[in-house]
Parts: structure tokens; C-alpha cells; sequence
């Protein structure tokens, strides 16, 4: 998969999906990376996820993959975009135009598609009909389990609000949840301009507990499977080291917490931006679709 910015995270929880759910082994690379390596591409098919179709570099990398004799998809949002007329085959996310140029909606819709796709490659050694039936219930149940987090947005609020009095934040998680913490970092940064880096949290002591202070708060996010046990001791340890945990941690089933908790993310980021009066569907230095390499 080649991607960039959200669309790129996007592309890592899909990856995820692809192994976990088809035993399809997947790679992701950011699009201008794969312009600037040689990888083995030996009967290899190619996702370009592009919101607007239009990212110059996911263009490139896909031309380049189709040079090499890849076969080729993309999945964006907008019809007629330059990205689908390079691709062998298109999926649209059907997200309806997105205005803030920090994606968000568009960020769900492209989950949405890579977890469907996922779903449609299993093979039935893999995933017996029940299971395949309850992953497609869970989607459905993903409406009301999004407005449930809406419905808690005061409380996402006040810590946006607690957030935004930093400079500096940690976002960690483990397993999936290391690619969601990765697309909230991205969003702090955005929208507040506070500068956010994510941490698979396990790797936290190779490096970054030298920066783990009171004045960083650390955004944790937590799932109820093997990942849990472990980030509860990340979670000891970094307030060890005085950084305020703002953990999020979920009530019910899993299997579509990555979306549900990028909701909560993109709230969190939204409210921190608010109390900074940013200039949040506008930020500054950004712009929506990138045409230049
Ligand atoms: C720009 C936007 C980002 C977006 C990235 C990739 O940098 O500011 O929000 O994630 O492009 O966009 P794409 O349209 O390729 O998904």
C-alpha cells in the first residue's frame, strides 16, 4: 500500500486487517519513499489510497508500480480524480466532499473500505461463516458506536481543553492501536499546532523516557485484547516519569475500536485546537490536496 499523511495511516491499519484477518502479507510506504526505493515487486498488487486523488506522490508511486508490472488500485473519495484514471481498478469511499483539511470523515470511510476488502479476501480456512458474520455486524453496529463518543464530547472536551495548555505530547499504543495513536498525533498537530509524536509504546524505553516529563502529557490508547496487559505497565511507567495519562480505553467489542477511538482522537484535537483559537478546518501551512512532489 502507498499512501500519505492520514490516508497513509490508513493504509497501516488496513496492512493490519490484511494480515491479520486474509494472511495476505502487506507492506505500507509513504508514497514519496517508495518513489526513492527499489522494493522486490514480484506479483504484488498495489493499493494507492488518496482522499482527493490527487496527492502527487501516491500518483508517482502508483505510475512507478504500474512501470514494474504491478496490478494496481486506488481508493479515494473523489470521482474523476486524476488517480483513477492511473489505476487499474477503483474503490470510492463515497464520503461526500470533505471541507477541513485535516481529513476525518474520509479517514473512517477509507477504514471502512480496507476492512471490507479485508473481509472479501478471507478465505473461509481462515475465518469460518460466523465470525465473517459478526465482522459484518460490527460494522453496522459502527453508527451508534461513533454517536456514543459524540455523546461523550464534554468529557473529550475538557481534556482537549487540558491538552491544549502544552507544547509537546506523546500518543501511544500498541498492536492496531499504534497506527491510530500515530493518525491522532498527526491530528494534535494539524489542527493546534502542538507538536505530537506517536510511540509504539513499547518502544517508549529505547529512547523517548529521556523526554518524559510533567509538562508531556502522554495519550494512551488502550484495547481490551493481548495488548492490554502490557500497556497497563507502559502506562505505570511512563507516570513514573510525571507525564499525565489521558487514557482511552473502550467499553465494548473490539474489532472496530480503531474506528470508534479515531473519532474520539479527532475530538480531542478538535477541542485543544478550539481553546487555542486555531484556525481548525484552515490550518496554517496546510493545504487539502498536494500536487507538487
Ligand atoms: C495533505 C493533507 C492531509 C492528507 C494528505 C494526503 O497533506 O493536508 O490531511 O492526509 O494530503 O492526502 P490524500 O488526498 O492523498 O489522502
Amino acid at each position: 500500500m502507498v499512501a500519505c499523511g492520514t490516508s497513509y495511516h490508513a493504509a497501516l491499519l488496513g496492512a493490519y486487517l490484511f494480515e491479520k484477518v486474509c494472511r495476505i502479507p502487506t507492506r505500507v510506504k509513504i508514497s514519496s519513499e517508495f518513489n526513492h526505493c527499489d522494493m522486490v515487486l514480484n506479483k504484488t498488487w498495489v493499493l494507492g489510497i488518496t482522499q482527493s486523488g490527487e496527492t502527487t506522490d501516491t500518483l508517482r508511486a502508483l505510475q512507478k508500480a504500474k512501470g514494474l508490472g504491478c496490478s494496481t488500485t486506488a481508493i479515494t473519495n473523489v470521482h474523476g480524480s486524476s488517480v483513477t484514471r492511473i489505476a487499474d481498478q477503483v474503490f470510492y469511499t463515497y464520503s461526500g466532499p470533505e471541507i477541513g483539511v485535516a481529513a476525518t470523515k474520509t479517514f473512517l470511510t477509507k477504514l471502512t473500505t480496507l476492512y471490507l476488502l479485508a473481509l472479501s479476501f478471507v478465505p473461509t480456512s481462515v475465518l469460518d461463516i460466523k465470525d465473517y458474520r459478526r465482522l459484518i455486524e460490527e460494522l453496522k453496529f459502527l453508527p451508534s458506536k461513533v454517536q456514543r463518543v459524540l455523546d461523550n464530547e464534554e468529557v473529550i472536551a475538557r481534556y482537549g481543553k487540558e491538552l491544549s495548555r502544552y507544547d509537546n505530547a506523546f500518543y501511544v499504543g500498541r498492536g492496531i492501536n499504534y497506527p491510530v495513536a500515530m493518525e491522532g498525533a498527526l491530528k494534535l498537530k494539524e489542527i493546534s499546532y502542538i507538536h505530537a509524536e506517536a510511540y509504539a509504546a513499547g518502544e517508549l524505553k529505547h529512547g523517548p523516557f529521556a523526554l518524559l516529563r510533567a509538562n508531556t502529557p502522554v495519550v494512551a490508547i488502550t484495547a481490551r485484547d493481548d495488548t492490554y496487559q502490557p500497556m497497563l505497565t507502559s502506562i505505570r511507567e511512563i507516570k513514573a516519569r510525571g507525564p499525565q495519562v489521558i487514557a482511552l480505553a473502550e467499553e465494548g467489542d473490539r474489532d472496530i475500536d480503531p474506528f470508534v477511538n479515531s473519532v474520539a482522537l479527532q475530538l480531542l484535537a478538535y477541542y485543544a485546537a478550539k481553546e487555542r483559537g486555531c484556525s481548525i478546518d484552515l490550518p496554517a501551512n496546510l493545504a487539502k490536496s498536494v500536487t507538487v512532489p
